[in-house]
């Protein structure tokens, strides 16, 4: 058999995800180069089926492409529900806990999935992990005092490091914020970190999406699998 590419099982999840989408849903839309795939597949749905549906965006990103495929969009203010939401992630454990951020859209994708009735994630099998922490957990803050926190961190023992965008400048989220990824290789208690990093003043949001999911559909190279 064939070995299926990143991209290729990155498509199929995409593609399998939209079967979730029901007429008459509210949708939030994920951002990534999974969720891209499955932002095309929605689109090809809602024009095929004809099917009444209203997206809510987790970033600029998500947003250009759902323009440029007519799909249907409100804010996450002017919508009464959400009442599914797709979305990538960069790391989910056995139990289903996770890291998002890799497309520092962290802070919309998590204002967007704690507002969903249902939140399902579409991975290829390498984000799966026994235990989180060997992806580097993104840490959103406010420039202002940024310098403070990043001490802050390197004290606490977590590697941080500035994110820095294709140019070599300090990456700036769609809220115009900076990202510190933290590189922690394992995370032991993740409530108990999260709560720590919600608690430091200037910290806008972090990567760590706990207790929100219970639907995984993860590309392996014999097709895809629905985990819950
Ligand atoms: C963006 C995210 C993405 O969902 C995550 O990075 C996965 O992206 P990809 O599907 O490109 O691997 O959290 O902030």
């Amino acid at each position: 058999m064939k070995m299926m590419s990143q991209n290729e099982l990155k498509k199929l999840v995409g593609e399998k995800a939209v079967a979730w989408v029901k007429d008459g849903m509210t949708v939030g839309l994920g951002t990534g180069s999974t969720v891209k795939f499955m932002v095309d597949a929605l689109a090809k749905r809602i024009q095929e089926e004809h099917l009444n549906i209203i997206g809510v965006v987790t970033s600029a990103a998500t947003e250009k492409q759902a323009r440029s495929l007519n799909i249907p969009l409100k804010s996450v203010d002017d919508v009464e529900k959400i009442d599914l939401t797709i979305d990538g992630a960069d790391e989910i454990s056995d139990d289903f806990q996770g890291i998002k951020g890799g497309g520092a859209a962290l802070l919309f994708e998590k204002i967007v999935a704690t507002n969903s009735r249902k939140n399902i994630w579409i991975v290829d099998q390498s984000k799966m992990s026994k235990k989180l922490g060997s992806f580097p957990l993104p840490v959103e803050v406010i420039p202002y005092g940024s310098k403070k926190l990043f001490s802050k961190f390197s004290q606490k023992g977590y590697a941080p490091a500035f994110r820095l965008d294709d140019t070599g400048q300090l990456k700036r989220t769609d809220s115009n914020n900076l990202i510190i990824d933290l590189h922690l290789n394992e995370i032991n208690h993740p409530h108990e970190l999260a709560a720590y990093l919600s608690g430091q003043v200037g910290v806008v949001e972090h990567g760590l999406f706990l207790d929100l999911v219970n639907t995984v559909i993860v590309g392996y190279p014999d097709g895809p699998s629905v985990l819950k």
